[in-house]
């Protein structure tokens, strides 16, 4: 098996290289009640979820294929503002096939793009908002600055949701009722802590990657208080080489 070749081996039956339609049809599975919360990460074996502070030394293309097959089936790609700053995201535009899936799917031809942050710090000028396909959201909170509230309002719709943080669960509530069901979370870690936390998750994909990395590399969740542990139930298990891609769903 090379590069992104995927194969199934969990449940059985296995087959030999899945297409795109097909993995897509098992990342759909039992999705159907809205809203529903996914989040997908990469991390290592022994749990980093960065290589000198980003996912990319993680990733291969499998991890790459899945990325953006996850990023055909949602309403909206929602990202943590340190996610967006490190990462360097530009605007939430999809590649041609999966614009053509979407669309046969019923979806817009672009996810929309939400981002969480408290302190606002975000370029209205960037590409994220200037060559953004469908307005994007920014989660934020009281406490930001009214003024840069209102430079951003000028390129997105600005929702608050919280005081000193964004509540987790007001924030799906309110993409749920814009008909934005299919919450698509790229992390980090700090808003996967708080998705978990909220109880709103229900979706966890996890690429893991065949390396070891050692040295301080945060974990995938981080940040929240500490809670009850929320059982996960295994859905599927892909292989492409030494790559796992897990999918777990709430218990
Ligand atoms: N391995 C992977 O798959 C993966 C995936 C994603 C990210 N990463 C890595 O993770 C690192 C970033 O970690 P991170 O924990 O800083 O990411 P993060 O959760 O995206 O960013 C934290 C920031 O997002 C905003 N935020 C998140 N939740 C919030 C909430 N409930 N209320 C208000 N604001 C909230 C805040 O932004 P403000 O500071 O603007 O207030 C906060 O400082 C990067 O190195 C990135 O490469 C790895």
């Amino acid at each position: 098996m090379t590069d992104a070749t995927i194969a199934r081996i969990f449940p059985l039956p296995s087959e030999e290289g899945l297409g795109d339609d097909g993995i897509a049809s098992l990342y759909s599975d039992g999705t159907e009640g809205l809203p529903w919360v996914r989040v997908n990460f990469v991390s290592s074996i022994d749990g980093a979820a960065t290589q000198q502070g980003l996912s990319a030394g993680l990733s291969d293309a499998a991890d790459r294929r899945v990325f953006a097959i996850l990023r055909r089936l949602c309403d909206v790609v929602l990202v943590g503002a340190g996610t967006v700053r490190a990462e360097g995201y530009s605007a939430m535009r999809v590649d041609d096939a999966s614009e053509r899936a979407r669309v046969a799917a019923g979806l817009t031809p672009h996810p929309v793009f939400a981002i969480v942050s408290a302190s606002l710090d975000l370029d209205p000028a960037s590409p994220i908002f200037q060559q953004a396909p469908e307005r994007p959201i920014v989660f934020t909170t009281s406490l930001s600055r009214p003024d840069t509230r209102e430079a951003l309002a000028e390129v997105a719709d600005v929702e608050i949701c919280g005081r000193d943080r964004v509540e987790a669960g007001a924030m799906v509530k309110i993409l749920a009722e814009r008909g934005l069901g299919r919450i698509h979370c790229e992390g980090g870690p700090h808003l996967f802590g708080d998705l978990i936390a909220s109880g709103e998750l229900d979706e966890l994909c996890l690429t893991v990657s065949p390396r070891l990395e050692a040295g301080v590399a945060s974990r995938i969740s981080t940040g929240a208080s500490p809670i009850a542990p929320v059982g996960m139930r295994l859905a599927h298990t892909l292989v492409s080489g030494s790559t796992l891609l897990l999918r777990y769903v709430k218990a």
